[in-house]
Order: structure tokens, then sequence, then C-alpha cells
């Protein structure tokens, strides 16, 4: 990827850059917590966005995507925001920073990842922590700590995408670390790395390529629904700042006041939060059963209570039970992308032939099926 990329800015801008990288992430378990205040338990992986910069003196970006095939010009001020929605992300990364007092010059740029896009794998958050990284280097002297980059990212997709994402994405490329998955606290930003080396296990992400286009905007339904929940509890409880600072019991005193759609997705999301802890705490025993368990316990709340699951998904979810894979659930925001599975050494080439057999029997077409590898996030190459 890098000789290719080096190829394109050379024939486009005559010179050589420095080389940036971030990565793309999977999620063990705590999905729809983090902007809830809740425990998230991500790690980087290795597929990811290289970007080759330069700064260029000319006061705006020239930008080619290697991916989409495309170039694009863009000055640093508000107005000039890009249509593209892929320089809509590198235009939000600059202005972010600009944003909060930091220097952002023209530069040049070619690019090109391997997330693939659509999969629940946060290609977005990718591109957004490797342009967030190379500014702060190339700029900013690395005044801007990793906190601020992954919130740098966050503000992009708030601002400049739609998106109102919590934080999980941009921290896990940013923080990413090999061999290591990140228990962060995302109200407190508390973050602890647990290696993970599941001995006799593998997981696996089967991706069912379906994309739903209204994504965005029944996820950011879904935390409105949330913040709702979390308003009408604070009434009785006025400690509680987040959905995740609420007991079950809280919840049900307020049932009859909200939507009961508004119920459900915060019946989820407090059940949710604790099966992160429930799993690190297993995970500390080797205890991978449990483990896998709490992730169909995840599957069913995010398919019936929480409504980001699709009937290719299910598919996928159920399929897995019946041949005894350990765990198995829909990753990521939902309405599409992967499932990820936990699955024992001696399961995995029945469970990813099966699984692609008959989900292409059922639906028409293959679904992929990606290893995981975990891996660094952030980072000059
Ligand atoms: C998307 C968002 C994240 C998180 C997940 C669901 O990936 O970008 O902030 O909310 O969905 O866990």
């Amino acid at each position: 990827m890098k000789t290719k990329i080096a190829k394109k800015f050379q024939e486009l801008f005559g010179c050589e850059g420095d080389f940036f990288a971030s990565a793309g992430r999977i999620n063990l378990i705590g999905e729809h917590t983090d902007y809830n205040g809740g425990y998230v338990f991500p790690g980087a992986i290795d597929k990811g966005i290289i970007a080759e910069i330069k700064p260029n003196g000319l006061g705006k970006v020239r930008a080619f995507s290697l991916d989409i095939n495309e170039y694009v010009e863009f000055g640093l001020e508000e107005a000039d925001a890009p249509s593209q929605s892929w320089a809509r992300y590198i235009f939000g990364v600059c202005r972010e920073t600009i944003k909060r007092g930091f220097k952002v010059e023209g530069f040049d740029t070619a690019f090109a990842g391997d997330v693939p896009l659509g999969a629940g794998l946060s290609s977005s958050a990718a591109l957004e922590s490797t342009f967030a990284y190379a500014v702060n280097y190339l700029f900013n002297g690395e005044k801007i700590d990793r906190f601020e980059l992954a919130k740098i990212g966050q503000s992009t997709e708030h601002n400049y995408c739609g998106v109102k994402c919590g934080i999980m994405d941009q921290f896990a490329s940013c923080f990413g670390k090999k061999g290591a998955l990140i228990r962060l606290n995302c109200k407190t930003l508390e973050y602890k790395y647990f290696p993970f080396e599941p001995k006799g296990y593998k997981l696996v992400l089967i991706d069912s390529c379906v994309k739903h286009e209204l994504a965005s905007s029944a996820y950011n339904k879904r935390r409105a629904s949330c913040e709702n929940a979390a308003a009408a509890i604070r009434k009785n409880h006025p400690e509680v700042e987040f959905l995740s600072d609420a007991k079950r019991v809280w919840l049900d005193e307020v049932r009859s006041e909200i939507p009961e759609e508004d119920f459900l997705r915060a019946e989820y999301v407090i059940g949710e939060v604790q099966r992160v802890l429930d799993v690190c705490d297993a995970l500390e025993r080797g205890d991978y059963e449990t483990v896998g368990e709490m992730m169909y316990q995840t599957h069913f709340g995010l398919s019936k209570l929480y409504e980001v699951s699709c009937e290719e998904l299910d598919f996928l979810n159920k399929l897995a039970r019946k041949m005894d894979v350990t765990g198995s659930r829909v990753m990521g925001g939902g309405f599409g992308g992967c499932t990820i599975n936990l699955v024992k050494d001696e399961l995995y080439d029945a469970f990813v032939k099966t699984a692609t057999e008959q989900f292409s029997a059922k639906f028409g077409h293959a679904p992929k099926v990606y290893d995981v590898v975990i891996s660094d996030g952030a980072r000059k190459l």
C-alpha cells in the first residue's frame, strides 16, 4: 500500500512526504455504551489507513484518495468545507485542531486504506486519527495529547459528518496497542490495557456486507432515546449524569413517563455496562465461556431492545449458536456490518465454511471473513 501511495504522491506533487498511519477497531463488548458514559472494550486492528503528507506552504490542502480515485482541494477556513464526504473528515480534523487553538497549515496528501467501509470497523475513525496525529506532528510539535486527538476525531464526526458518536472508535485508533484490548471508562476516560491472547480460541469477523442508508440518523435517534431516559431518571436521582449511572430499578420507576421505545433502549444500555465489567473479570480468570455467553446476551439486546441488528446479522448469530460457537454478536453501531465471533480453534474451519455457505444460499451473496489481529493505533511510520 505504501509503495502505491508514494508513487501517486510523487506523480501529483513531485516530491516526498512523511508517512502516517492509524487503524480501524474491533470491540469485544460494550456497544452503544460510550455516549452513555459507560465502559467499552475495543482494540485497534491490523487494517487501517496510510497517508503520505507534506506541508506545501500554500494555505490549502490538496488531497488524493487512492481508493476513491478522487482529488480535492480545500482551504482551512470554515467556509471552505468540501462536499465530498471523505474529504470532510480531513477538513473536520483540520478545523477542530484550529478551533482548539493549535496550528494547521496547508499540506499535500495522498492516502489509501484497507478497512472495509461500512463494516462497523471504524474506517472513519482511522482516517480522522491518521490526520489528527499527522497535523499534531507536523505543525504542533506533538503538543496535543492523545485524548485530545481522539476528541478532535469525535468532534469531526459531530460537526462535519452529522454523527453524534461517542469516543470509542477514535480512542481505540489513537490508543491502540499490539496484542491488547483497552477497557475504557467513557465518563472519566480512565483506561486499562488487557493483554488479549485467548489460547485455544480465535476471533473472527463475518461481514454481512449489508449497509443501511439511514444508519447515522438512526444512530442519533438511539442516542436521543438514551438521553431522554437519563433525563427522566435524573428528576428522581440527581446524581445521574449519564444513563450508565442509573440503576435498573431507577429506570423502572420512570417507565410510564417515557416512550416504551426509550425504555427498551435504556434497559439494554444498563445491562451492557455491567456486561463489560463481567467480561473483564471473566477474562482475568481465563473463563472464555462466560465471555462468549455475555456476547450472546449483547446480541440479544442489540437485536430485540436496541433494534440495531438486521435479518442477515441475526441469521449469522443464530447459526453461531447452533454450531456451539463460544460467543457471537453484532459489532459496532449496527444497521449492517459484521458479527464478531469467539470460536474454538477446532471449530474455526467448519464455522467459517458453514457460515459462508448457508449465508450465501439464503441471501444470494457471500459474506466476507476477516481474522482479527490486535495492532497498534495512530503513529508515524
Ligand atoms: C459507532 C460509534 C461509536 C459507538 C459504536 C457503538 O461505532 O462511532 O462511538 O457508539 O457505534 O458502540
